[in-house]
């Protein structure tokens, strides 16, 4: 599916946490049909993610989404992908097996598509920004299991920046909104509850503020708020839960703002700042790191929030920008694996 293949249709499956999904895009990028089930209602009895369950939940609905989207497509795929990593290992298996299975029936190329830098080349999606986001460019990924700032290169090369050292942003905010009451998972409960808060009211650390290299620390908030939820001791109110919402939040989005900020200073030739991930679908998150665009000189671009959670649309546009620099794809010897550093190789069978 090189250049003279732009005709030829990709379709994608993503299923390495609690989406199950499945695409079909043309060459150029455009969907041609897709398909998103959130397993949310399965797993917030437990208040997280239950591995065994979201892989059996993966079992349950892949194959009739993919049979619904090749169906609703129209056009026969030239290509299969699937995420095979970063993830749950019983849900990669799933996705992955499903996508070679189709590969092999049909004589087609496969591509084991790293999670991450599906996250970082969505913003490239056609649609999603006049024009496209050049590489390279800076991204900041911030999601449940996720907290990175990469320069994005190009496909397959990924230079890391700067990490978390503990909690990602959006389990963060999944943490507070279990202390809060709010259920899981937390961040949108959150954020609904923090627009009726003030964020200047309850004084919040800001870990890393201002200091050398892009890494970030969420554990410290979180322990605040706990903290102060502690020494509060009877019921909090209404208005005092959204005050602690609101400022959470406000440190969170001031947070990821400093520390793009410190990253963007050492990418001069990256002229634009990407967010992605289920936090970027944050307002407050956006408009803090569009502030920090504007300062620095920089484009923000952040996709519409249902590409910046988990979906398969990303995961055939990943396929797509790698068959375009001449990327074959992968034999199907290729394992999914739940570590899968973002620029690492895709893991062979042993
Ligand atoms: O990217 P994603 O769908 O899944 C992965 O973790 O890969 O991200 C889900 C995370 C959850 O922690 C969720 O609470 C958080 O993103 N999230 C949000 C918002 N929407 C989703 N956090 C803050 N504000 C939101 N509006
Ligand atoms: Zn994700």
């Amino acid at each position: 599916m090189t250049e003279p293949d732009r005709a030829g249709a990709v379709l994608a499956i993503e299923t390495s946490c609690d989406e199950t999904a499945a695409a079909v895009l043309d060459g150029a990028g455009r969907v041609l049909a897709q398909a998103l089930w959130s397993q949310v209602a399965e797993h917030a009895r437990f208040g997280g993610v239950v591995p065994e369950l979201a892989a059996r939940a993966h079992l349950a609905r892949l194959p009739g989404m993919v049979e619904a989207v090749l169906a609703e497509a129209g056009a026969a795929p030239t290509a299969v992908a699937a995420t095979t990593g970063p993830g749950l290992i019983g849900g990669l298996i799933v996705g992955a097996n499903l996508a070679k299975g189709l590969a092999l029936a049909r004589s087609l190329p496969f591509y084991a598509v790293n999670h991450l830098e599906a996250h970082a080349l969505s913003a490239r999606l056609p649609g999603v920004a006049e024009p496209p986001p050049d590489f390279p460019y800076l991204t900041l990924l911030v999601s449940g299991g996720h907290c990175l700032l990469v320069e994005t290169q190009g496909p397959g090369a990924h230079r890391v920046l700067g990490r978390t050292l503990d909690d990602a942003p959006g389990e963060a905010f999944d943490k507070v909104a279990k202390m809060l009451g709010l259920g899981w998972p937390g961040g949108p409960a959150l954020e609904r509850l923090a627009a009726e808060g003030d964020p200047r009211a309850v004084p919040l650390p800001r870990a890393m503020r201002g200091r050398a290299g892009c890494d970030f620390s969420f554990s410290g908030l979180k322990t605040a708020v706990a903290t102060r939820l502690a020494a509060r001791g009877a019921e909090v109110s209404q208005r005092e839960a959204a005050d602690l919402a609101a400022s959470f939040q406000a440190a969170v989005a001031e947070q990821l703002a400093d520390r793009a900020r410190a990253a963007l200073r050492t990418v001069p030739a990256c002229a634009t700042l990407v967010i992605s991930g289920g936090v970027a679908a944050n307002a407050t998150v956006r408009a803090a790191l569009a502030e920090v665009a504007a300062e620095e000189g920089r484009r923000l671009v952040a996709p519409p929030p249902a590409l910046c959670t988990d979906n398969a649309v990303m995961v055939a546009w990943a396929a797509i920008e790698r068959a375009r620099v001449g990327d074959p794809g992968e034999d199907l010897f290729v394992s999914p694996r739940p570590r899968w550093e973002l620029g690492g190789l895709p893991a062979r069978a042993a």
